[in-house]
């Protein structure tokens, strides 16, 4: 049995993660989210040097959590891409460092194939074929996901502009309610009516070509344009109505797509993960759908969801335990990475 130590740190979060035979063993995670809050976005100087800085005592708590040393590790697995190129850079000459001197495989993982990955840490090995629904703060996509450590990953459909979560951050800033903003509209939306403020729902009603696609630029300029309107008339919005509003749109259109991918390609079973996966209102709508099509809805819990260090271990732990030769140290970050395979060669 190997032990994968998994590296993340392709954008605010330095996450380490340990796992063996599809186990967690232990994990340590440091963010910059604070120092970048009031920019109201990450700015990508700050985090790499957060990354830096964190790099070394996240590694000794993420040992100590799992109770192992250094010289148990077996295989390093490292984001090389997509994300920030400098906070890409700190992870992977860590992990090559760490590959050269305990004389260990180094895998270059895909961050994508990570957040698919952190779901069997709970809920065991994926199912083949599974659809899954990668919701995050750079990405939206709606996949086919065969054997995740072998076959090729198939985009179904993918965002047209902004991604999901990214969204959230932009409506977030409109409406006064920080950075990061998927959580801070959440918790708006408690007291809110989701009914109340008319949004669109873009890409709804496309059966053709684009039918798995998604678009949120137009439902992010319609909330911005709601919000001028009530201003220039001397008001102001309704924050809580408006957030519930907003999230509603976003959910309705993501799970209604989600389900119907399922429908089309005969897959019983939908897996959403990714940052925004850790919003109740779009893991309660997406339960009420697919208990209604009979699909098995699977979504890790919240930690797992948003960035860490163990998902980049699980694919890790997935190539090792599929004989996937691994990546050799001539391998550089790629900051725009597209999801073919988990390992980017
Ligand atoms: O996967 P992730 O941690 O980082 C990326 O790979 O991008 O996702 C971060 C994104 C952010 O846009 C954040 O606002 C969003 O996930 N997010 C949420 C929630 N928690 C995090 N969006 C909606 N509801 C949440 N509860
Ligand atoms: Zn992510």
């Amino acid at each position: 049995m190997t032990l994968v130590l998994g590296i993340e740190t392709s954008c605010d979060e330095t996450g380490i993660g340990l796992v063996a035979d599809g186990h967690l063993v232990g994990q340590a995670l440091a963010s910059s989210m604070d120092e970048h809050a009031v920019f109201g976005g990450v700015v990508p100087e700050v985090a790499a040097r957060a990354h830096l800085e964190s790099l070394g005592p996240v590694l000794r708590a993420a040992l100590d959590d799992a109770r192992v040393d250094l010289g148990d590790v077996g295989a390093v697995a490292v984001t090389a891409g997509p994300g920030l190129a400098s906070s890409l850079h700190v992870g992977v000459a860590a992990a090559k460092a760490l590959g050269v001197s305990l004389s260990v495989p180094v895998h270059a993982v895909h961050h994508l194939a990570g957040h698919v990955a952190a779901d069997t840490l709970v809920h065991g090995a994926l199912p083949d074929p599974c659809v899954v629904l990668v919701v995050s703060g750079g990405h939206t996509s709606l996949l086919l996901v065969r054997d995740l450590a072998l076959d090729e990953v198939v985009h179904l459909g993918d965002t047209l502009d902004d991604a999901a979560g990214e969204a959230f951050d932009k409506v977030a800033r409109i409406l006064g309610l920080g950075y990061p903003g998927g959580p801070a509209i959440a918790r708006a939306a408690v007291d809110g009516d989701p009914a109340r403020i008319a949004l669109p729902r873009a890409l709804a009603d496309e059966r053709g070509e684009r039918r798995h696609s998604f678009s949120f630029s137009g439902l992010k300029t319609a909330t911005a344009r709601y919000v001028e309107r009530v201003r220039a008339d001397g008001r102001q919005p309704e924050v809580a109505d408006l957030a519930a509003s907003f999230q509603e749109a976003v959910v309705d259109v993501l799970t209604a797509k989600a389900v119907a991918a399922c429908r089309e390609h005969r897959v019983d079973t939908l897996v959403i993960v990714g940052g925004v996966a850790a919003n109740r209102r779009l893991t309660a709508l997406a339960r009420e759908r697919c208990d209604a099509a009979g699909i098995s809805l699977r979504v890790p819990p919240p930690a797992l969801c948003t960035d860490n260090g163990a998902m980049i271990a699980a694919v890790g732990d997935l190539l090792v335990r599929a004989d996937v030769a691994p990546s050799g140290l001539d391998f550089a970050a790629d900051p725009s990475a597209v999801l073919r395979h988990s390992l980017i060669r």
